[in-house]
């Protein structure tokens, strides 16, 4: 944020990304991973296209940018690991590498070190997800000015006497910010299905699903049911206050269902919840252009297009670094 000059214009994703791989990488692994990060996502995102999402052919992985990506994205992985021998991790809080390297150390045939790659190399991918949700969530407060104004409002009263300790956050006071979040989660998810691969024969509504097959689990179809969510193409955030609280009716789903839902989903909206607070705290933002509709990029995951830049129109109060 301090390199953002007032004045500048940045397109969503190449703003918020880095902003946030700023704060996960040091608190999810340890590391700084600055400078390889924009490479290691690209990577990311062309695996998950041409592997699980299959809309490009599988060279497509292997062009000369991409080999080089993908040897940025293997030395983080490697200094995630060089970075957490157990000398190395006295007397420090475990992260999610110790959790990993610990439990592949306990258990190395449920988690071989063939393995480790993934689960360490998706720790990058919370940079992604969470940056591109609270692009969104930006998005969404820039066509509501009036919700801008109370999100920027419960922030300077959170900055009133400095920085905000951990028990300043709590839900009464970052009410608006978190539901505008909700909001955001409803109407513009990241991740708006899951894939899975049936395991055992089984029969779903009268449908027989037959061992092997594929779906495609539409989670957040649901989001726009109007029986769910009256008005579903309108952004409100009352939804999510009583007497209403619709989202406790079994249709909202932005972090998955079942067994497998999203273990990080705490961490993500309260760390969200506090960089919108921090972006509208120390800046005002503006749209470059204005859209009739917002452009998204659809795969791998949902993200606002980098056709949406924002502009830093003022540096509302200093930065303390
Ligand atoms: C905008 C933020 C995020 C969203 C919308 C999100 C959403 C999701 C969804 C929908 C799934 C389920 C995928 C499936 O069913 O196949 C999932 C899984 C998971 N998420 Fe997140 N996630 C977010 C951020 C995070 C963060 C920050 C972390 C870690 C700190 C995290 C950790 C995980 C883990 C470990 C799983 C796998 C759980 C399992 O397989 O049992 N997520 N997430």
């Amino acid at each position: 944020m301090a390199s953002w000059d007032v004045g500048s214009t940045m397109p969503v994703q190449a703003m918020l990304r880095p902003l946030l791989n700023a704060q996960s990488s040091p608190l999810l692994a340890s590391i700084d991973t600055q400078a390889e990060i924009a490479d290691a996502l690209e990577y990311k995102v062309r695996v998950l296209n041409v592997g699980i999402v299959k809309t490009m052919p599988r060279f497509m992985l292997n062009t000369l940018p991409m080999r080089r990506r993908a040897k940025a994205t293997q030395r983080i992985i490697d200094r995630m690991q060089n970075t957490h021998t157990a000398t190395q991790r006295v007397g420090k809080p475990k992260d999610v590498v110790d959790a990993y390297l610990a439990l592949h150390a306990s258990d190395p045939q449920f988690l071989p070190e063939s393995d480790l790659s993934l689960p360490l190399g998706a720790i990058l991918m919370t940079a992604m997800y969470m940056g591109d949700q609270v692009g969104f969530a930006l998005y969404w407060l820039l066509q509501n000015p009036e919700l801008y104004e109370r999100v920027t409002a419960e922030a300077d009263a959170l900055w009133a006497e400095g920085d905000p300790g951990e028990d300043d956050l709590s839900p009464d006071r970052i009410d608006v910010t978190r539901r505008v979040l909700m909001e955001t989660l409803r109407m513009s998810p990241i991740t708006v299905m899951s894939m899975r691969t049936v395991m055992n024969t089984c029969v779903v509504e009268g449908y027989e699903l037959p061992v092997g097959t594929q779906l495609l689990i539409a989670q957040a179809a649901t989001h726009y049911l109007e029986e769910a969510f009256p008005d579903p193409w309108t952004f409100d955030i009352d939804r999510y206050a009583p007497p209403r609280n619709e989202h406790r009716g079994g249709g909202y789903a932005p972090f998955g269902l079942g067994t497998h839902s999203c273990l990080g989903r705490r961490w993500a909206h309260m760390h969200m919840a506090i960089n919108l607070l921090m972006l509208t705290h120390h800046f005002r933002i503006e749209l470059a252009r204005p859209f009739k509709r917002m452009p998204m990029d659809p795969l791998p995951s949902q993200s606002p297009s980098n056709r949406i830049k924002l502009r830093i129109a003022e540096q509302r109060h200093e930065l303390r670094v």
